[in-house]
């Protein structure tokens, strides 16, 4: 079956932003991947693609509060404002295009499970390794300058 050739993600060490709020939730996000990949087939009832896809929109959406929310702690956007500016794009077109699926689903209209689980995957890999670490990055480098120890 062509669905099966779609390697599940899983955490790998450099995934790790080295922001511990940041790697326990994308840890989540990975779970709700892999439990997508095992539980949906071409053949689930289309309810089954809806609940997932609602559960991801749910924790996608307070996931990226928390990391808006580590951006203003740590002036994300007032020092780099075009990575800052191109994350919440990123995120914001994550919501729009996994919201855009959903208001799909309830209209009646099915998705492959291929196609939904390689955007669900690649996205959230490509946005860990390039977007949020680089966040990580900032936040850890101000820390360093800026952190507790140093006052
Ligand atoms: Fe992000």
């Amino acid at each position: 079956m062509p669905e099966e050739l779609l390697p599940p993600i899983t955490w790998r060490p450099d995934f790790a932003t080295g922001v511990a709020i940041v790697d326990d939730q994308h840890r989540v996000l990975i779970r709700l991947l892999g439990e997508a990949g095992s539980k949906l087939s071409d053949r689930s009832p289309i309810e089954d693609f809806t609940h997932i896809v609602e559960g991801l929109l749910s924790y996608a959406g307070y996931h990226f509060q928390t990391e808006a929310k580590l951006m203003g702690d740590h002036a994300y956007e007032a020092l780099r404002p075009e990575e800052a500016n191109d994350h919440l794009l990123q995120h914001e077109a994550f919501a729009d295009r996994v919201g855009a699926i959903h208001s799909g689903l309830k209209a009646g209209q099915r998705i492959a499970k291929t196609a939904l689980m390689e955007f669900l995957i690649s996205w959230l890999s490509n946005h860990i390794l390039n977007t949020d670490k680089a966040l990580g990055a900032f936040i850890a480098d101000r820390q360093g300058a800026h952190g507790p120890a140093n006052g």
